[in-house]
């Protein structure tokens, strides 16, 4: 491979600047980067290899000549130029909820359904953070013995939101920690200290956005009608996502036979040792691009069921390494 022209729209925001990074581990050969924000960081110079890179502003911006452009600058931002993207030639992997649920846009976890990207017309989905995580713990067990019902908790770091959450969290702890009022922003209430469970808009059906997006991209990438039931939890941690996770599998299945299936998967590390408090956690996970799972065991109130626990970086395994490994997985497979 001679290398590709890559735009990344949103360079500048948390997951823009992951997808940076894990561009510069994973893809040797980069022909040439542009890079897009806003109006306010046009201008702006971001390094990579050693090189600076001007921010240019989407809205007058042109993506003649890009082959691949991963969009990270919200939904709104999405839905308006990743269409412009792909008229103008480029294979657009955009990490917002804008297209997932399109029939017309896969939705793809490498290590679960990298297939759906041949049937492409220009954009493929990255899924939202926690589906993400799930989903590649999941599949494997799945792929073995269809996976019936899925409960889930999830405890979402503050990153998930963008730079501004990061920074009100520590504004909001500097200030309790002072005793003083946290000052507002972001959430519909103070971060700090707190859990807030409510992750996005509320739905008709009583469930929030985010719960939402967690069943039917589920269901979309396993390509089956599983049942979801999920509770989406923001919590005052700046970096991963952790997970409660609860399943019921269509046939019988021993403790053993899960573990050695997770052991062997791709991407997932067993971190899983209870009796010497030995299970993952957001501080360890952070920075990793792999999946860690802990807590594995048996739940004896259904019949095969078993909880786990499972932890990621949730702007690299859960955003930028997936977006970044879609492409890069094409590549290797002989499909872009
Ligand atoms: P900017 O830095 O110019 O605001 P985060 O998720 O960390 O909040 O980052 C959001 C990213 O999306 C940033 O790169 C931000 O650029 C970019 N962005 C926000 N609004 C727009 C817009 N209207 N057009 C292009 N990029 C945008």
């Amino acid at each position: 491979m001679n290398g590709h022209n890559i735009g990344i729209v949103g360079a500048t925001g948390a997951v823009g600047l992951k997808i940076l990074k894990v561009l510069d581990e994973r893809v040797k050969d980069i022909q040439n980067l542009r890079l897009f924000a806003s109006e306010r960081s046009a201008g702006q110079q971001l390094e990579f290899r050693g090189k600076r890179y001007q921010v240019e502003d989407t809205a007058n911006s042109d993506f003649t000549g890009l082959d691949v452009v991963f969009f990270s600058a919200g939904t709104e931002v999405s839905l308006k130029y990743c269409p412009i993207a792909v008229k103008a030639g480029a294979l657009v992997i955009d990490n917002t909820n804008a297209h997932r649920m399109n029939p017309d846009v896969p939705l793809v976890v490498p290590e679960a359904n990298l297939h759906a990207v041949k049937n492409h017309k220009g954009l493929i989905a990255n899924p939202n953070c926690s589906t993400i995580q799930m989903i590649v713990a999941l599949a494997p067990i799945h792929r073995v013995n269809p996976i019936r019902r899925i409960v889930v908790s999830t405890y979402q770091s503050v990153s998930g939101t963008g730079l501004e959450a990061i920074d009100i969290l520590k504004k909001q702890s500097e200030a309790i920690l002072a005793g003083k009022e946290p000052p507002e922003g972001v959430y519909p209430h103070p971060i700090a200290f707190n859990l807030i469970p409510q992750i996005d808009i509320l739905l008709e059906s009583g469930l929030y956005r985010e719960e939402d997006k967690m069943v039917k991209e589920t269901c979309k990438i396993l390509e089956s009608d599983i049942k979801v039931c999920p509770t989406t939890v923001r919590v005052p941690v700046m970096f991963c996502h952790s997970e409660s996770v609860n399943i019921e599998l269509s046939e019988p299945m021993t403790l053993a036979q899960v573990k050695s299936i997770l052991a062997e998967a791709e991407d997932i590390v067993m971190v899983d040792d209870p009796a010497r408090s030995v299970y993952p956690t957001p501080l360890a996970c952070q920075d990793r691009d792999e999946v860690f799972v802990g807590r594995l065991r048996v739940d004896p109130t259904v019949p095969s069921g078993f909880n786990m626990w499972i932890v990621a970086d949730n702007l690299r395994r859960g955003a930028a390494t997936n977006a970044v490994k879609i492409y890069t997985e094409m590549v290797r497979n002989g499909l872009f």
